[in-house]
């Protein structure tokens, strides 16, 4: 059986590599990787930090390049490479133009697509934007749907969804498993990380920022920084945030924020210098979709800088908060948690609605056609924390 993975930004990569590595170690698939790199430098130190080998290599990412140049060039280059390998099965992931494209092109040539993260929905097209009209078209045309979540199978079911559906837990679960051992097993690793970043300040806590949402662009970002600054006053407090490359955000945030004392604004880190950070941070403040899944399971709150959100879970079991991009409610949902111990203590329960670290398994056994003992960790997992 010949499964092509395809996938092009750092989400998808770390969500993907352990099933790619899983698939690798399967006798009965050849399996090939494709990345189109729709990132560049946010994708190849996570190809590396897995131990990937990309087959094929897109090379597609133009700084700023619109929505419709990323998809049409997607389009035409990928079918190169299903022409190429004719795969039994494409699998692609989540939400991105990547994947939608890649999986669209797919449809044309009737391979059957498998979707990983199938089923999130905030049931509002504008936001994320696009990525949710991208998941709901993935969803209505994918063969195989590998649902994080029982709610996530529950809105494959309402859409419509014509696909097989198996509930196997989120891959990022088996990712940050993987990086947490890799740090938790090797002192000198640790050390080396404390080592490249001598400014972090033991005596402060940590507030750890990323942001990068199309929608969140112009006056979410604006009230983003003002945020930041007003927090950034408070001397019990450091804000270290990791700055996504896309120019629409780097550009009004180095404006914003660039002079301010106290927000150390850093390029992006790499995958396993991040967990190492997440597990050192107080509070995750973020418009991310994968922090909102690896806050809860390592017991750090989240506070979500969106209206909506596509993860329900985690705000089900209070460990996460959507706070949107105001200044002031941004400001006072983090002092909040700065100077309520029994708020933090309660919003900073380990809880792990998203996974058991055996989502790859699981999805490999489905394609394989054995039987795939389903996840349903989700309503447990609430009911002890509601
Ligand atoms: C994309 C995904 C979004 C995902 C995010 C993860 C879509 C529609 N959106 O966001 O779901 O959450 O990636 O980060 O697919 N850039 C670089 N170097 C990089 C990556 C990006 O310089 O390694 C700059 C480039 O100027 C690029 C721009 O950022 O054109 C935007 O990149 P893009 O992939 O379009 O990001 P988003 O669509 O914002
Ligand atoms: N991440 C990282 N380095 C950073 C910031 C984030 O490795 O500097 C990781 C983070 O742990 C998560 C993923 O990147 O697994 C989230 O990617 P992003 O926020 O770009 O996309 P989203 O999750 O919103 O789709």
């Amino acid at each position: 059986m010949r499964v092509l993975s395809i996938l092009g930004t750092r989400p998808e990569a770390i969500k993907m590599a352990p099933l790619v590595l899983a698939l690798q170690q399967e006798a009965n698939v050849q399996s090939a990787l494709c990345v189109t790199a729709q990132h560049r430098s946010l994708l190849d130190p996570i190809i590396d930090l897995f131990g990937l080998k990309p087959d094929f290599d897109l090379d597609i990412m133009e700084p700023n390049q619109s929505l419709n140049q990323l998809a049409s060039r997607l389009m035409r280059k990928i079918d190169n490479v299903l022409e190429e390998t004719k795969p039994d099965y494409v699998l692609v992931h989540g939400d991105t133009t990547t994947a939608m494209a890649c999986g669209l092109a797919a449809f044309h040539r009737r391979i059957p697509v498998g979707h990983v993260e199938a089923g999130l929905r905030t049931g509002d097209m504008s936001q994320p934007f696009p990525e949710e009209m991208n998941r709901c078209v993935l969803d209505i045309f994918s063969t195989h749907l590998f649902l994080p979540t029982d709610a996530a199978r529950r809105n494959a079911v309402k859409a419509g969804a014509t696909g097989r559906l198996w509930v196997t837990g989120n891959t990022i679960i088996d990712a940050i498993s993987l990086m947490k051992d890799k740090l938790l097993n090797d002192s000198d690793l640790r050390a080396g990380i404390e080592q490249r970043f001598p400014w972090l300040d033991p005596t402060r806590r940590l507030l750890l920022v990323t942001g990068h949402r199309r929608e969140n662009f112009g006056s979410g970002v604006d009230g983003i920084c003002v945020a930041l600054k007003q927090l950034a006053k408070r001397d019990d407090l450091q804000i270290v945030y990791p700055v996504h490359p896309n120019p629409n955000i780097r550009g009004p945030v180095y404006v914003a924020l660039g002079s301010s004392p106290n927000v150390k604004l850093i390029d992006p880190l790499d995958y396993l210098d991040f967990v190492w950070f997440m597990q050192r941070a107080h509070i995750l403040l973020t418009d991310s979709g994968g922090l909102q899944e690896e806050g809860p399971f390592l017991g750090k709150p989240v506070l979500v800088m969106r209206d909506v959100t596509e993860r329900p879970e985690a705000i089900s079991a209070g460990t996460a908060r959507l706070v949107g991009t105001d200044a002031s409610r941004i400001v006072a949902n983090v002092n909040l948690l700065l100077d309520d111990e029994e708020q933090y203590r309660r919003f900073g329960r380990r809880s792990n609605p998203y996974g058991d670290g055996l989502a790859s398994r699981r999805i490999v056994d489905a394609l394989c056609g054995r039987p795939v003992a389903e996840l349903h960790i989700h309503d447990s997992v609430l009911a002890s924390y509601v």
